[in-house]
């Protein structure tokens, strides 16, 4: 059974007191019959103290990045066992804005996919091509590339616990979506190479995500296409009535 996930992803936004109040507005507002997970990414300095006071039967939350080393001399990073140390069951590798701001490479992500599976964290993998990429017909090879080097040390026995998010950068905080078609196909795309890697099982089960200015108003086409399992939400997640009317649309298309 593939699980369908609203996550949001705070990026650098919300301080302590901020996130608190989000966590515990959002928790009164989900109280139906609730058939989808719903995960938040805060900033590292919140997580804390969401993990205090956040219900985890309604409400998953993880970190926005971490590091593959388990501990030392690296300023400014944040370990695995820290995030596993405020309750965090989840982190965020390699989104876009780690890629092409800060410079993450592929071989970089592989790494910490793997140490976020060793300590026991849930990573969520994004993928996805820029805007040149994709005028320049390279949307498979790009996918394909960043596929094969995030996974290259997860066996079969670990794959379950790792979420892909395709979050088409051209998307990202610009108000323009991929159409459903284009999502779909994208998502078939990673399921094929899920099918290839590993076998028909592991793809079929796999919850794929859909990142790049999800609101209200384009959830609904979105994750009524076949293979879109979810969404990584950012801009729209920051507040909770966008998040939760997201929420509410997809959970309502759920039987
Ligand atoms: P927006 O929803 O603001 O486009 O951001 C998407 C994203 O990057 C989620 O990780």
């Amino acid at each position: 059974m593939r699980q369908v996930i609203v996550a949001g992803n705070w990026k650098m936004n919300k301080t302590v007191s901020e996130s608190v109040e989000f966590v515990k507005e959002l928790q009164e507002g989900l109280g139906f019959d609730l058939k989808l997970q719903v995960l938040v990414f805060p900033p590292f300095t919140s997580l804390y103290s969401i993990g205090r006071i956040v219900d985890k039967s309604r409400i998953g939350f993880g970190a926005q990045n971490m590091y593959f080393e388990k501990a030392g001399a690296f300023t400014g990073e944040i370990s695995a066992d820290m995030i596993k140390s405020c309750g965090g069951e989840y982190v965020i590798v390699g989104h876009s804005e780690r890629r092409h701001i800060f410079g993450e490479s592929d071989e970089v992500i592989g790494r910490k996919v793997k140490s976020a599976l060793e300590s026991g964290l849930k990573p969520v993998v994004c993928i996805g091509e820029k805007l040149d990429e994709r005028e320049a017909g390279k949307t498979e090879q790009v996918i394909e590339r960043q596929f094969y080097k995030a996974f290259e040390y997860v066996q079969e026995d670990m794959i379950e616990d790792c979420v892909i998010a395709y979050e088409p950068v051209w998307a990202i905080g610009t108000g323009v979506n991929a159409t459903p078609e284009q999502a779909c196909e994208a998502h078939d795309f990673v399921r094929g190479l899920l099918e290839k890697k590993y076998n028909g099982g592991v793809a079929e089960n796999f919850t794929i995500l859909y990142g790049g200015s999800v609101k209200p108003g384009n959830c609904k086409e979105l994750f009524e296409k076949n293979g879109v399992d979810g969404f990584l939400v950012g801009g729209a997640s920051l507040k909770v009535v966008s998040f939760l009317e997201i929420i509410k649309i997809v959970n309502n298309m759920l039987v």
